[in-house]
């Protein structure tokens, strides 16, 4: 059984239909890319699964739970929990700080709560700036505090979105570091991208959307070799730059 199961998932928006009829599953233990343009319907989806959004129609299994219409509170409680696209630490407050509240959030007594702070600041490699303002912050370190009290909470299902956006090169790859960390602790990942290069190296499946409905699903060797995917998104001249430089280096 997959841990999380989107079943014929369907949201509109008055007529606009952003997420059409979508299916696929994310195995435990495994990092799932949700890739597509932009209007794609990936934030939509993402606000589905972790119940910020009720469904126009279909299923969400989680854990083998139906989920299809709980609260955010309660599908986060299950251990499904999601990053959001524009990022919102508590400013006023330390990065030590921001990253307890998500440890809090499980009922952790102080000391319990502090060492798992302390874990998760490691993890997404912010312990040098454990005593520093959120607010202050460059947005690529951001981007990790949100992870870090994403993961503070304890997930099963960490969803990320967007988190490399805006980042440069660099910050990419220390990114595309801390996400293969937390697979090898056994966190399942469904990772939100705008940026393709990014999350074919660590992606197991690659699931594509384009105006709301998914037009593709495989390994990202598939991926960069869909008629369709190529067509809506990549552009050839892409996939020959990724063939060529190598970057699809998982699953074959
Ligand atoms: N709350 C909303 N109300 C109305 N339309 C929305 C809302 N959220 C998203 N949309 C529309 O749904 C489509 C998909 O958006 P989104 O899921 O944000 O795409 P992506 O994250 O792939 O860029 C877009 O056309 C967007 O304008
Ligand atoms: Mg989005």
């Amino acid at each position: 059984m997959a841990l999380l199961e989107v079943r014929n998932l369907t949201m509109k928006f008055g007529s606009l239909v952003a997420c059409n009829d979508v299916s696929f599953d994310v195995e435990k233990g495994s990092v799932v890319g949700l890739i597509g343009p932009n209007g794609a319907g990936k934030t939509t989806l993402f606000n589905c699964v972790s119940g910020f959004y009720k469904p126009t129609s279909g299923k969400l299994f989680f854990d083998g739970r139906d989920v299809t219409n709980l609260p955010a509170y309660e599908v986060a409680r299950l251990g499904a929990v999601r990053t959001f696209q524009v990022v919102r630490p508590l400013k006023e407050m330390t990065v030590l700080d921001n990253v307890l509240v998500g440890a809090f959030l499980r009922g952790a007594d102080n000391e319990t709560a502090h060492s798992v702070a302390e874990e998760c600041l490691s993890l997404c490699r912010l312990e040098d700036k454990s005593g520093n303002l959120a607010g202050g912050l460059p947005i690529g370190y951001k981007k990790r505090l949100e992870m870090a009290r994403a993961l503070a909470t304890g997930p099963t299902l960490l969803m990320l979105d967007e988190a490399m956006a805006g980042l440069t090169s660099t910050e990419i790859k220390e990114a595309l570091e801390i996400i293969k960390g937390l697979r090898e602790r056994g966190i399942t990942l469904l990772v939100v991208e705008h940026i393709m290069e990014a999350i074919m190296s660590v992606a197991d499946k690659v699931v594509v959307l384009d105006g709301g409905e998914k037009i593709a699903e495989g390994t990202p060797r598939d991926i960069v070799e869909d008629e369709r995917v190529i067509k809506a998104y990549l552009g050839a001249k892409f996939t020959e730059r990724l063939k060529r430089t190598g970057e699809v280096t998982k699953n074959g």
